[in-house]
């Protein structure tokens, strides 16, 4: 992706070593590299475009840059960069032993760790990244069900049948795929009711927007049942974040399997399939086995990210901050009559179009998604690495960095407004 020629200067003048480092990666790179979610159009209004390196919850630009980092690697960084104490331990397994052809005891030791700690975990199945654990669960109630046809209901990955759009990906692939929007169990009934006995599974991404509705994830659990399916709940990105034992701890959700990933390692790709024993104990004819599958260096990885959040008490941590950090920005957005506001649950800070307090106000169309392209470009300017996808919290985030943050915010605004041609308000 190539950013607009009109911010073309701008970045040059402001990221002449990151500028250097995309024409590089653009002729070698598909994409330049993860184009399609780092947001070029960022870097091009002078954002940065390579990081060298990364400590606690900074990250550093090839231009020398720092930033206050909200968006964690997209999830998997809860300790923060390059913990001392995590490194140490891993660092203490990559010199007993890496991948090998056998079985690790470290498996089991993280196995009993999770199947204590998640609810609805009693055997579990290793993988490396989320997409290929939510893959595996439909494999699993496809074995399962005898059935084909899955409902599904948020992100869930990049494989075949989940992408939001793609060329490459068959068109019977997608055409087994159905979906349905959160907390709408009226569209979930009637997409169950249409394709009658053919349901092999309803897959949900846990928390989105500003979370369940009061009985949503119960009416799941019944329609379910009513119709011979399984219930798949995602926490790629709620695990870890929103409770040790997951958003289906917090909210007592009932799945029968779940997927697990970004956290569970702390930047480590290993994810996990968990579940119920008698739907996974008879899978073991489901092949979902690859070279990586159960790193005992990956696993190692997971135990000292679970044991540092517990010492910490990482989750209320996260919880504290975010609180502060959604309410601190609300204040700035609404003093500013800013039609941006900070919403979700405080493990997972979620950026939204919209006045503070307010329901919509008649606006030129676009204008309110312009706004926060243009603030979220001015965060990055200003020293704070955020944009348009939740936002993530780590052990590492300080009180300091919050106000820091909510100072800047101010700032970024003002700097909006200018560029909206829209007065500030002091
Ligand atoms: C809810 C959810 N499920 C699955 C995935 C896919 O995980 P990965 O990108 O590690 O393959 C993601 C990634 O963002 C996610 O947010």
């Amino acid at each position: 992706m190539t950013p607009p020629k009109t911010h073309m200067a701008a970045w040059e003048q402001l990221n002449p070593l990151s500028r250097k480092l995309w024409d590089q990666s653009s002729r070698l790179i598909v994409g330049g590299g993860q184009a399609h979610k780092r947001h070029v159009r960022y870097l091009a209004r002078g954002g940065p475009g390579f990081f060298t390196h990364a400590k606690g919850a900074y990250v550093y630009d090839a231009d020398g840059r720092e930033y206050i980092d909200y968006l964690l690697g997209y999830g998997p960084i809860v300790l923060g960069h390059c913990d001392y104490e995590f490194n140490a331990i891993v660092a203490r397994q990559m010199t007993q032993s890496g991948v090998q052809g056998g079985e690790h005891p470290l498996e089991i030791e993280l196995a009993e760790r999770l199947t204590k700690l998640i609810p609805g975990a009693e055997m579990l199945m290793y993988l490396i990244g989320g997409s290929a654990s939510t893959s595996a669960s439909l494999r699993v109630a496809r074995a399962h069900t005898g059935r084909e046809r899955v409902i599904r209901c948020g992100y869930h990955g990049w494989h075949d049948w989940c992408v939001p759009a793609s060329p490459g990906v068959p068109a019977d692939e997608r055409g087994r795929i159905l979906d349905f929007p959160y907390n709408d169990l009226a569209a979930l009934e009637r997409q169950l009711e249409t394709h009658r006995a053919a349901v092999a599974a309803v897959i949900i991404e846990s928390v989105q927007d500003d979370g369940p509705a009061p009985g949503f994830f119960a009416g799941v659990r019944e329609l379910c049942d009513r119709h011979g399916c399984l219930f798949i709940l995602d926490e790629v990105k709620t695990g870890f974040r929103f409770d040790l034992g997951g958003a289906q701890k917090l909210y007592g959700i009932q799945p029968d399997l779940s997927t697990f990933g970004k956290a569970l390692g702390n930047g480590f790709p290993l994810s996990v399939l968990v579940g119920r024993r008698h739907i996974l104990e008879k899978r073991s004819d489901c092949y979902c086995s690859a070279t990586f599958h159960g790193d005992p260096i990956a696993c190692a990885a997971s135990l000292a990210c679970l044991d540092l959040l517990e010492l910490r008490d990482g989750i209320a941590h996260q919880h504290r901050l975010g609180r502060r950090l959604i309410d601190g920005l609300n204040r700035v957005f609404k003093d500013a009559d800013f039609p941006l506001r900070m919403e979700g649950h405080p493990a997972m800070p979620n950026p939204r179009e919209g006045y503070v307090g307010e329901p919509a106000r008649p606006l030129p169309s676009g204008w309110a998604g312009r706004c926060a392209r243009e603030w979220f470009a001015a965060m990055q300017r200003n020293g704070v690495f955020v944009n348009w996808h939740v936002w993530f919290l780590s052990t590492a985030h300080r009180a300091a960095d919050i106000e820091a943050t909510i100072k800047i915010a101010r700032k970024a605004v003002k700097q909006t407004c200018a560029v909206m041609q829209r007065p500030s308000v002091d």
